[in-house]
């Protein structure tokens, strides 16, 4: 057997022994999804980790989902397999200075992007993911005023689609903001048949050229239902392995970053490993730690936005 297989069959084992559930977001490397017990986007696996029965939870994504599915089971052990799997969104909004932006906007509804640490949520009044952001926003009465962190891009997004106003944090996600539309143009003068779908994390001159925007699941969706049969997909390429999976015989295609990078992998998410994952699991660490007041402030706001996308 191969070193890979190997590693899967201990995995295997290991979720058996732990009683655990290995839940993957779609941008972990193509081992990891295959060995997942379920993979999805940051709504889905929130609603996983809110539902399952499992003593343990491996969370094969970055710390703040990690992070949102102990909120959701302080009494279950929440394991991610590194540490560091951070994410430049949750990183472009520190407490301190959003606590400042806040008092500056005392009459105003805080919704926030799950992209964020659990000091950010603690001070939010609803959390929201990709896929029910324009749908919770149009929930809210027309003359609330809101603020809306940390993603700008997922913001003017939500605003151009709900017509509504908000006051926008400046954080955005270095993955999706480094696609080049110049090189997006040129590729679909290459493949005139080709759709273009894309996160809306992109920035609005990327997300001008979208035949579809919507979260990594809407997207995998859209080109199984979708009678074309080949793709530009615009956000980070790990969707690439279920959409090939999923919508057999159809042709994806990356979105090509600006020259100065050489993909659009994300470098948080890519540090998770099957090996770390394995080691993990079989060490049982590194693990989710949160004090329990954190822990009680941030649950309030995820429950909210779980009620108002059941
Ligand atoms: P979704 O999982 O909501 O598609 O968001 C993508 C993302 O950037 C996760 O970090
Ligand atoms: Fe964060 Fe962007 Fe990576 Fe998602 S893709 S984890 S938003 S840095």
């Amino acid at each position: 057997a191969s070193p890979t297989h190997d590693l899967v069959d201990a995995i295997n084992a290991l979720k058996r022994e732990l009683n655990a559930v290995v839940l993957a977001h779609y941008y972990q490397e193509s081992d990891i999804q295959d060995v997942a017990d379920y993979i999805g986007d940051s709504l889905g696996l929130s609603r996983q980790a809110a539902d399952t029965s499992a003593d343990v939870i491996v969370f094969a994504g970055v710390h703040f989902m990690a992070e949102t599915a102990k909120i959701l089971n302080p009494d279950k052990q929440v394991l991610l397999p590194d540490l560091k799997a951070g994410c430049s969104l949750a990183d472009s909004c520190p407490p301190d200075a959003f606590a400042a932006f806040k008092a500056a906007h005392p009459d105003h509804l805080v919704i926030s992007y799950i992209n964020c640490t659990a000091a950010i949520k603690a001070m939010s009044d609803i959390i929201c993911t990709s896929s029910n952001a324009v749908s919770i926003v149009q929930q809210l009465p027309s003359e609330q005023k809101i603020i809306f962190a940390p993603d700008q891009n997922l913001g003017r997004y939500v605003m151009q689609q709900t017509g509504r106003d908000m006051v926008l944090w400046q954080g955005s996600c270095m993955v999706h903001e480094t696609f080049s539309e110049k090189k997006l143009v040129q590729l679909q003068m290459n493949h005139p048949e080709a759709e273009v779908i894309a996160h809306p994390e992109c920035e609005a001159v990327v997300l001008r050229h979208a035949h579809f925007v919507g979260s990594t699941t809407a997207l995998l969706k859209y080109a199984q239902q979708s009678p074309k049969s080949e793709f530009i997909v615009v956000t980070e390429p790990g969707i690439i392995h279920q959409m090939e999976k999923q919508a057999r015989g159809k042709v994806f295609i990356p979105a090509p970053p600006v020259a100065s990078c050489t993909c659009n992998e994300c470098p948080h998410m890519r540090l998770n490993t099957l090996e770390k994952l394995y080691l993990a699991m079989k060490y049982r660490q590194p693990e989710i730690v949160l004090d329990s007041e954190l822990q009680r402030q941030a649950l309030k706001p995820i429950q909210r936005m779980l009620d108002l996308s059941a």
